[in-house]
């Protein structure tokens, strides 16, 4: 009998590693060839077009409107008026009348989120989505955090109300009149100050029909923040979080953002606690029932090294691939999590 053994089929393209080969080392693709003889030219093509292609797609900063008013009946945080942000008192733990108002605080803001969410379709601007938020956030008694939150020394504080991060925009982008376009992807950060206390959480959307290496990112960032959720335990390091976000954005070959991290969080915006998303062996606080924190994974589709827009806020990545962001505020429990920006 006359068997034929046939070579498997040339994979059809496929994009090239995130950590290319020297030319003389072997080739990714597993032919045995040198690097150089084998994907070396067709990869510099492909990586040459797509950041033509990113270029011309990246996100430009567009007109921003005139500062929203909060009425004065409205309690307001410290910074609100032009004063510097407090950092807290350096306790973690919140006091049960603490809690109480905090739970409100967060129960606030994840409405606000789900809410300004529902109304994210192509051709609304970040502006438009700012407005409803705004409005919606003082309809319920609250202040919008993010507005006059104080930046490093020199640079602007932040002129809107809520963040608004499309594409390869890593997180604090200022809402603009740009269009949302269809096949975009849009975080929106909402933090509430109610009560006199803050409750920050934020997700990201898609905006119209999203390619599958999007949409792929997007459910792997939400996992890496569940699998970040699941490790806060009682007694053990910060660290553990990170540890399990950055595992899991590995296996995918994501980056993690490391330059922002989760944070403290009471009546203090961002309390001088922080939660790095990638394993930090420094990270050495033990959690403790009654802390209050964020964890918000902030995952690149690319390399996690970002810039920085003239605007003083946004973040982009410096590669311009996409970038997505989920969080929660958290309180640590007798065994484990309780999400507090719930409703
Ligand atoms: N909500 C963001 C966070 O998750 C912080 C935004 S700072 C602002 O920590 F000034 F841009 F609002
Ligand atoms: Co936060
Ligand atoms: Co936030």
């Amino acid at each position: 009998m006359n068997v034929t053994v046939s070579k498997a089929p040339a994979p059809a393209f496929r994009r090239p590693p995130n950590k290319l080969p020297r030319p003389g080392d072997p080739c990714w693709c597993s032919s045995g060839e040198k690097y150089k003889r084998c994907h070396k030219d067709q990869d510099h093509a492909f990586l040459k077009e797509e950041r033509q292609r990113l270029e011309a797609n990246r996100v430009v900063p567009a007109p921003v409107s005139p500062r929203r008013d909060v009425p004065i009946t409205i309690r307001r945080p410290e910074y609100a008026d032009g004063g510097p942000s407090s950092r807290g008192n350096g306790r973690h733990v919140r006091t049960p009348d603490e809690l109480l108002r905090m739970r409100r605080a967060c129960r606030a803001a994840a409405q606000v989120l789900r809410r300004t969410g529902e109304r994210v379709k192509p051709g609304v601007t970040t502006d438009e989505l700012d407005a409803f938020a705004h409005e919606l956030t003082v309809q319920l008694g609250g202040y919008p955090s993010p507005l006059n939150y104080p930046n490093a020394p020199g640079r602007p504080r932040f002129p809107k109300s809520i963040c608004t991060s499309v594409n390869e925009v890593i997180c604090h982008g200022v809402p603009d009149a740009r269009p949302l376009r269809d096949g975009d992807i849009v975080n929106l950060d909402i933090t509430v100050y109610l009560d006199g206390m803050h409750g920050d959480t934020n997700a990201t959307f898609f905006v119209g029909e999203v390619d599958a290496e999007s949409a792929q990112l997007v459910e792997v960032t939400r996992e890496c923040l569940v699998r970040g959720i699941e490790a806060v335990k009682p007694g053990r390091p910060i660290s553990d979080i990170g540890r399990a976000i950055e595992l899991h954005a590995d296996r995918h070959g994501y980056g993690v953002v490391r330059s922002y991290c989760g944070h403290g969080i009471g009546d203090a915006f961002h309390t001088n606690l922080q939660i790095p998303h990638y394993f930090d062996a420094s990270a050495r606080t033990r959690m403790e029932p009654g802390m209050t924190f964020t964890i918000e994974p902030m995952i690149t589709l690319g390399a996690w090294e970002e810039l920085h827009w003239e605007d003083g806020w946004t973040v982009v990545t410096r590669d311009l691939r996409r970038s997505a962001q989920f969080e929660h505020t958290l309180l640590v429990t007798e065994t484990g999590a309780e999400i507090l920006t719930r409703e």
